[in-house]
């Protein structure tokens, strides 16, 4: 592993990669499906084409309602930072509530289903949304001291609070920065501190997994290691999950910690006018993880973005204002953000909100959900497939629902697991979109157009309409169309929705994203300045891209990016040990999981204990969701003459993956103690592997 972005590397030139499943036959939407949506005219591709650009997307921005209409559709002047709708302003709460009022105030904005299924559900009309916003927003305004352009750290679970102070700061022009609520304080901490926030928005608890979590004690961590990082907090803002009663047995910080519902007493009835925006300012940061151990704070615009995940709702997840919509993604994601939030109530929809985990309090949950409130648009990731699949395969006939449209995202779908998705979960009635895209993306990249391209599984289709992929080789040469090569994906044009920069960090954009493939650093023109996703794919004949994984440091847990350097440095912070290195390993349910391989410093011995602190350690630091599957003590790293952990060599023995040639290591013997470790005397049978697990730690 090089120390600097991008690692990647996909061995391309050894071409022709075997793909870990075969190309699947396609499979056409019922003429019932095309007959209702929203994009089914096949010339969407041509207005879409390079040659309509940028003007294409000024169709996506139509969708939207602008205090005053943008000059110029795209500046590159600043490149790669590119600017879209130049001079038009706009507000992105107005867009999402203010605007439906007139023909659907009464209709439900937001479904939201607690965990406990004895405790009703409750639905918001657009107007009480309205009410609640506006009320939240004056209170940010005149209690909490906000202003556009200020950051505030919210740290917030799947209740209705959460939209409802998104939708507050975007009504104000204050940027909210949404830390995913399973992660822990101390990395709630580290995005307080990097974007300058001076208040925190969080709850008292909420319902997860039968238990009440106390979340508050969270809040009480991240302040005083946001201290630590010299980001001072001076409020903490705290939602009750039951009004009226405290769920979290951790004191309130007087002078710094205030419960919302009291001090909302004083704002009822408040209204506050949406502040006229600026349509390249930001909306919103959210951070997620690269190679280096410090999150990148991604920066999302408000005009660009709300163009893009409007348009795409509209068109990919074909939502009308008369669908239920239920994405089970969590809004402390991207998929939360775009297509939980921001653009199914920009065009109006009924969005659920599910409190708790899927299988709670059996596998038919998520079923009866849809049965009951009538779900017609169900929109979850191919590691929560696996895990209804493997709980309740027979679940979904029990339940009286119909799907007309659904969506995986987040990780490659296996074919098997993805016609168990379409056979039992869709009834074999509904379409299924597999979007790949990124935090960076704003919205989707690829994927099929519901109505008019056919699916096939296992594959994510072509580029939506307005998105060019293009797929290099490692030294910048275009792999040839359609030849099932596979090679680094990249976008050729920038589009609406993509990040603006890494907050504070344009150097680190550039290097990340476009270095690798510029052709010149000097250009204005978007030509020269190919966007890097950081995924292996390869293109079949018939156009649909596959995605590979990863060709960096990143492991996909579940669908949710980890840092291999973040979880590196947190086992580093348990006193015992000397080095670390994590490597993904297969899952059967989550994709890929963790393994951690430690050494001691000298005077120390391997024991359980041991292997539990570096547990503990990770958890602190990031979250449950980083818990790896295994902790190995090994004896020794193995090294390269210049002293560089070969994590490839650790990636290929937890894998059970042939470990090639090792004889040029500094120590080659400990390879085989590790492996013994970690897979006993036998050797086992070498097993064929996907593609990033082949590759991972290639360099080194
Ligand atoms: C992976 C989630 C295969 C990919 C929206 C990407 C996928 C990373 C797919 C981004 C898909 C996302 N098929 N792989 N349909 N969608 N990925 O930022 O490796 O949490 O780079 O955004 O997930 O994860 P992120």
């Amino acid at each position: 592993m090089s120390d600097r972005e991008p690692v990647a590397s996909a061995e391309t030139s050894e071409a022709q990669i075997a793909v870990h499943w075969k190309e699947e036959a396609l499979i056409h939407p019922s003429p019932r499906f095309i007959a209702q949506a929203n994009l089914a005219d096949p010339s969407v591709y041509e207005r879409f084409a390079l040659d309509n650009f940028p003007e294409c997307f000024k169709e996506y921005a139509d969708l939207l309602s602008w205090d005053r209409y943008w000059h110029t559709t795209l500046d590159t002047s600043d490149a790669p930072c590119w600017k879209w709708f130049v001079g038009g302003r706009i507000n992105a709460c107005y867009n999402c509530v203010d605007r439906h009022l007139p023909k659907y105030k009464n209709k439900a904005a937001i479904l939201f289903v607690p965990e406990p299924e004895d405790e009703p559900l409750v639905a918001l009309t657009y107007r009480e949304l309205y009410v609640r916003v506006n009320e939240f927003a004056a209170l940010l305004r005149d209690f909490a001291g906000l202003k556009a352009g200020d950051r505030v750290t919210l740290h917030m679970p799947m209740t209705p609070e959460l939209p409802i102070t998104m939708l507050a700061c975007a009504r104000l022009g204050i940027i909210h920065s949404e830390v995913f609520g399973g992660f822990s304080g101390q990395s709630c901490a580290g995005r307080i501190a990097d974007s300058g926030s001076t208040v925190l928005i969080t709850v008292d608890g909420y319902h997860r997994n039968g238990a009440m979590i106390d979340h508050k004690v969270n809040a009480d961590i991240a302040v005083e290691a946001a201290g630590e990082l010299g980001q001072s907090v001076d409020k903490v803002l705290i939602w009750q999950r039951y009004p009226g009663k405290s769920v979290s047995k951790t004191p309130l910080v007087k002078g710094r910690d205030y419960i919302v519902n009291d001090l909302l007493k004083d704002f009822a009835g408040r209204r506050v006018d949406p502040v006229s925006m600026p349509a390249e300012d930001p909306l919103f940061l959210m951070y997620t993880s690269g190679t280096t151990g410090k999150p990148k704070g991604c920066q999302h615009s408000i005009g660009g973005y709300m163009a893009y995940v409007a348009g795409t709702s509209k068109y990919i997840q074909d939502i009308h204002p008369e669908d239920v919509y239920w994405c089970m993604a969590d809004i402390g994601w991207i998929t939360g953000h775009s297509y939980i939030v921001y653009g199914p109530l920009a065009l109006a929809a009924s969005s659920v909100i599910y409190e708790g985990v899927p299988v709670y309090p059996d596998a038919g949950r998520p079923w009866r959900i849809a049965e009951r409130l009538d779900v017609n648009i169900f929109h979850t990731a191919p590691t929560t497939i696996r895990m209804l699949r493997k709980a309740g395969p027979d679940e979904p006939a029990k339940y009286d629902y119909h799907f007309k449209h659904m969506t995986t995202v987040g990780e490659p779908i296996e074919p098997e697991v993805w016609k168990w998705y379409y056979e039992v979960v869709g009834k074999g009635e509904a379409v299924i979109v597999d979007t790949w895209w990124q935090t960076e993306n704003g919205g989707f990249l690829c994927s099929t157009v519901p109505a008019l391209t056919p699916m096939k599984p296992g594959s994510t289709g072509p580029g939506v309409p307005g998105i060019h992929p293009v797929i290099y080789d490692d030294d910048g040469n275009e792999i040839e169309t359609g030849s099932g090569i596979a090679g680094n994906i990249c976008i050729r044009n920038p589009w609406p929705g993509s990040f603006q920069t890494i907050w504070k960090d344009r150097q680190r954009y550039v290097d990340t994203y476009y270095a690798k493939y510029c052709k010149d650093p000097k250009s204005k023109d978007w030509r020269d300045w190919p966007y890097l996703a950081g995924d292996g794919a390869t293109q079949a004949a018939d156009g649909y891209y596959r995605i590979l994984g990863r060709i960096d440091d990143v492991i996909n847990v579940a669908g949710h990016r980890l840092g291999t350097k973040e979880l590196e440095s947190a086992a580093l912070m348990v006193e015992e040990i000397a080095e670390a290195a994590v490597v993904p390993v297969a899952d059967e349910i989550k994709g890929r999981t963790p393994d951690i391989y430690v050494s001691l410093k000298p005077g120390f011995e391997a024991n359980k204990e041991t292997e539990a602190k570096v547990v503990k350690a990770i958890e602190g630091t990031i979250g449950k969701i980083a818990r790896p599957k295994h902790v190995y003590i090994v004896p020794d790293m193995p090294k390269t003459r210049s002293g560089k952990i070969m994590r490839r060599v650790l990636a290929a023995i937890s894998n059970t993956l042939d470990i090639g040639d090792v004889t040029t290591l500094a120590n080659p013997d400990v390879v085989e103690e590790i492996r013994v470790l970690v897979q006993g005397k036998e050797k086992v049978a070498t097993k064929e592997a996907p593609e990033d697990l082949k590759r991972f730690g290639e360099e080194g």
